[in-house]
């Protein structure tokens, strides 16, 4: 029987005998004496195995690393000196009496405790990699995350009711991933991409507070923060307005940081709106913690002699923004060069800069390839309205709003993360949590020349815009909210439409025809008709909370069994082709020649 973990042995348990269960660390031989680093999922303690003791010194001779071992054994104080602080064992060793080997292991393709291992090798071995105390921590952390949510959601009354994996295509934005059926040639299941219609039927049904901590899919390009599977905390009310929803779960992620890490959130967050957002920071998810903001110029540039600034600003699509970096005169050239570059990245075609040598001296005082253009008047205004103070530097963003909002709202936060940043104080450390509100409903897109609902075509417009929904879509906000945890969108929600003419307004506006409309959710039209509750929720993605929680940097270092950027998983090698057999079954045949079933 172990008597705990090998990570727990600590000096309530000096002079017992203990025995532990878990896997070599590493194996120190010191000439005549062999130590062993033990591991399991609590962490490590050391044992050490005496020459005196014969039949465990020959054991210990040939035990390797990551062999999963049984050890009995004296704890004991580690002699003056080699105490290791950093260990909760650490001022402990256990004097082993007696080891038994497991089960051995073969060489790991790689150190346990390497940090540079390619997240290739990671994948691959991920069963290997899942040993590492980081990853351990991590999902352990994930465990607690989602029983703290659970307890908290549960306290309130709502319940956990699951919703079907084989289902139809709901709008997220995202593309399917499908399903074929065999007893239905030719159909297809949709997996979920969240469970939205579901929950909302769940309140017509009158189950009244719902959740579930479930898996959604969606088939769309991959970054840090996203994965083709990923878990929700997904959320949904009946008889609440937006702003008691809100209150509701904002509860949930204060409780969550506080049981879990000790961390006190703001007793209430701060809201903004989405235009301010957009205006101040150029990101519908800003990071809070950076000192920097947008400011508009397009006015004062109309009539400048400098094309790059006076095209945009005479376009109502267009955008001109200064962003003032305080300290930032001494900025190399070679730094401006990269960030130069950098913004290039999302589109922007250079970025003009003033170096604010003197601000009390216009023009003289401002250094810059630009200056010669702008009238002394513009650049006084200039000057003012940014706040620029002597040893300053201004950046600019002309073009396209999106292209500004992009590339210059990437800058800040680059800026605002780099050296040059804490070191000058644009930069705050801690947690800032934030509340996006009022986001349009709808974002027109110019190539496909129609609308698109900005969250999802089931989210209530503002109380008076409707009738937008039939003038002027582009005008009309939506009942919708985003938390945002430090530059991340963490979650996002709205109140629902739970009247069926609205919600086919709704669906005229997005260009979505009556018989289009009953063809894919008249099940939900008609459940709206059966005197559907105002209802409202939120959907948390559990993999990017805890990420931030952790501190790490991907999503997939919180998930056991992740994808791969490229939507595969290493260790298992799915996808991967099928046999002729199961595609018939399924009536499928493979479009092109060279994509060919497993033989
Ligand atoms: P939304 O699409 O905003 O809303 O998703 C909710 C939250 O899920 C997380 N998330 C992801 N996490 C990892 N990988 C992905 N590919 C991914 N996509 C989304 C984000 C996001 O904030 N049904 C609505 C919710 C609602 O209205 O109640 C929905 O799914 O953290
Ligand atoms: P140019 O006249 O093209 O040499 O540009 C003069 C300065 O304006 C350079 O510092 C460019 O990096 C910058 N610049 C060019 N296009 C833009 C733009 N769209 N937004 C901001 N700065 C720009």
């Amino acid at each position: 029987m172990r008597t705990c973990y090998t990570g727990d042995v600590n000096k309530d348990h000096l002079d017992q005998t203990v025995t532990l269960f878990g896997w070599v660390h590493r194996r120190r031989d010191h000439g005549g004496v062999i130590f062993i680093d033990l591991r399991d999922r609590a962490g490590l303690a050391q044992i050490v195995v005496d020459p005196d003791n014969v039949a465990a010194f020959n054991t210990a001779e040939h035990i390797r690393n990551e062999f999963c071992v049984r050890i009995t054994g004296l704890v004991r104080l580690r002699p003056e000196g080699t105490s290791n602080p950093e260990l909760a064992s650490g001022g402990i060793e256990v004097l082993c009496r007696e080891i038994e080997i497991l089960n051995p292991s073969v060489t790991p393709p790689f150190q346990l405790d390497d940090d540079n291992l390619s997240e290739t090798t990671r994948l691959t071995h991920r069963v290997l990699d899942l040993r590492r105390p980081q990853m351990q921590r991590n999902l352990m952390l994930r465990y607690r995350v989602s029983i703290e949510v659970r307890k908290y959601l549960d306290n309130l009354g709502f319940i956990d009711i699951e919703t079907p994996m084989l289902t139809k295509s709901t709008p997220e934005g995202a593309r399917d991933y499908l399903v074929p059926s065999r007893v239905n040639a030719g159909q297809f299941f949709a997996l979920p991409q969240s469970p939205q219609l579901f929950k909302q039927m769940l309140m017509v049904s009158g189950f009244d507070r719902y959740y579930q901590i479930t898996k959604c899919f969606r088939d769309e390009d991959l970054r840090a923060d996203r994965q083709p599977e990923f878990t929700q905390i997904d959320c949904e009310t009946s008889f609440l307005n937006e702003v008691e929803i809100r209150e509701i779960f904002e509860g949930m992620i204060r409780h969550v940081f506080a049981s879990v890490q000790n961390v006190a959130l703001p007793a209430s967050f701060p809201t903004m709106t989405w235009e301010e957002a957009m205006r101040r920071y150029g990101s519908d998810k800003p990071d809070l913690r950076v000192k920097l903001e947008f400011v508009d110029v397009g006015d004062l540039m109309r009539d400048v002699d400098f094309k790059v600034f006076s095209a945009p600003a005479n376009d109502p699509a267009s955008r001109v923004v200064a962003l003032r970096i305080p300290g930032g005169a001494s900025m190399p050239r070679s730094e401006i060069d990269a960030y130069t570059k950098f913004v290039g990245i999302y589109g922007a075609k250079g970025l003009a800069y003033i170096k604010v040598n003197d601000a009390a001296a216009i023009p003289e005082g401002l250094q810059s390839p630009i200056v010669k253009n702008i009238h002394v008047d513009v650049l006084a205004q200039l000057i003012e309205r940014s706040g620029a103070q002597s040893g300053d530097l201004i950046f600019f963003g002309a073009d396209k709003a999106k292209v500004v909002n992009d590339a210059i709202g990437a800058l800040r936060v680059k800026i605002g993360h780099s050296d040059f940043g804490k070191d000058n104080g644009l930069f705050e450390a801690g947690w800032q949590p934030l509340w996006v509100v009022d986001f349009p409903m709808f974002e027109y897109d110019d190539e496909e020349g129609r609308y698109f609902a900005a969250h999802h075509p089931f989210t209530s417009p503002k109380d008076g815009h409707e009738d937008f929904l039939e003038t002027d879509p582009s005008q009309a906000l939506a009942k919708a909210y985003d938390m945002v945890l430090n530059g991340w969108e963490v979650g996002g929600g709205s109140v629902r439409i739970h009247r069926a003419e609205v919600q086919s307004k709704v669906f005229r506006a997005l260009n979505i025809g009556a018989e289009e409309a009953r063809d894919k959710f008249g099940f939900l039209l008609d459940a709206l008709q059966y005197g559907a509750p105002p209802h409202g929720g939120v959907a948390f993605g559990l993999d990017r909370l805890v990420t931030m929680m952790a501190g790490a940097e991907s999503i997939r270092d919180v998930i056991a069994f992740p994808k791969t950027q490229r939507a595969q998983c290493l260790l298992t090698q799915a996808p991967s082709p099928v046999d002729e057999k199961q595609l018939r079954e399924l009536h499928i045949r493979l479009r092109s020649p060279e994509v060919k079933a497993a033989q």
